[in-house]
């Protein structure tokens, strides 16, 4: 194949070099390694004579912009949420979705967990403390936390990601609880070690609640002001799912007024422009959007966003195909 009837590809955001020279062997690639997040109508510019994009979470792939790329065949997207996504417009335009599920179970899980201590033992905001110049006798009463070690953990949305949290509570001798659409299989649960509740039950009786359910119309505000106050006044409250799954000022509220312990968030409705009520809060622990942020992870996510890519302009499946029922232009 010439170099001018190579397909071209366009990479939303920087990457790793190893996958963009792996990629520029077979594709014509526009990147932008640069990592100015592309508006809107430079996206659709840029995606427009493209047969092939790779996308991240913050890329909103609209019909309007898929109107505008009358040659693409796969939108990759660099995530195993697939939120930014108008998936219906693509599988009507013959275009194939995929997403990176399985590779960033294991970080994200990881991440939920380094909130839950973080919320509960106070690590940040003591940190902060020290570095202010605060600390100037040791204190017996001070920095009070909550215990992670035989609480109850209570998880929300069970698939891949939830149960790998749900598996690590064993480490530190939890109650596991859960609650999901569907009941897992008994196996499942058992390898997990966790019962299921009601959601009002699990929010009810969990130390520990991790939202880790998909976005969607279904799950939008899922944890509303009425969940919220289910919950205990000692809860630690968990979100690594997305923003939009939890009403974010009505948690605001909730921590103000302290009526749990502490929160530990990593996603954000509109993210990055938080509510700004979350920054003054010292019984919460903040982090961009980073649950799947080690750098093994994200080159494996890179790796098999490109694999992905490959495997549509070669006219094979793609390994992970979302919309498996598209008939592919
Ligand atoms: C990150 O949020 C992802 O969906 O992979």
């Amino acid at each position: 194949m010439s170099v001018q009837d190579r397909p071209r590809v366009l990479v939303t955001r920087r990457t790793f070099d190893e996958v963009l020279a792996s990629l520029r062997e077979r594709f014509d690639v526009d990147d932008n390694q640069g990592d100015v997040p592309l508006a809107p109508d430079e996206l659709r510019r840029r995606a427009a004579a493209c047969e092939g994009i790779i996308t991240a979470v913050a890329d909103p792939v609209t019909a309007a912009l898929l109107d505008a790329c009358p040659r693409l065949r796969i939108v990759a997207n660099c995530a195993v949420g697939t939120n930014n996504v108008d998936i219906p417009a693509c599988t009507e335009r013959g275009i194939m979705l995929t997403n990176t599920p399985g590779v960033l179970d294991d970080t994200t899980a990881d991440h939920a967990w380094a909130l839950m201590f973080a919320a509960a033992r106070r690590v940040v905001s003591s940190d902060r403390w020290l570095r202010d110049g605060h600390w100037k006798a040791w204190g017996f009463m001070d920095w009070h936390g909550v215990d992670v070690h035989h609480a109850t953990l209570g998880v929300i949305g069970m698939g891949r990601i939830g149960q790998a949290i749900a598996r690590r509570g064993a480490g530190f001798d939890m109650n596991v609880i859960y609650h999901n659409r569907n009941r897992l299989p008994a196996a499942d649960e058992a390898a997990c070690r966790a019962s299921y509740r009601s959601m009002d039950a699990l929010l009810g009786e969990a130390d520990f609640v991790v939202v880790s359910v998909p976005y969607g119309p279904a799950t939008h505000h899922l944890i509303g002001a009425r969940e919220l106050g289910l919950l205990k006044p000692t809860a630690v409250f968990i979100n690594i799912a997305r923003g939009g799954v939890v009403d974010d000022p009505a948690l605001v509220a909730l921590l103000k007024a302290g009526r749990i312990a502490a929160a530990g968030l990593d996603v954000f409705e509109n993210e990055p422009a938080l509510d700004p009520g979350f920054l003054g809060l010292e019984n919460a622990v903040l982090t961009p959007h980073i649950a799947s942020a080690s750098r093994a992870t994200r080159l494996g996510m890179a790796e098999l966003a490109a694999r992905n890519l490959t495997a549509a302009l070669s006219g094979e499946r793609p390994p992970s195909l979302v919309n498996a029922e598209v008939t592919p232009r």
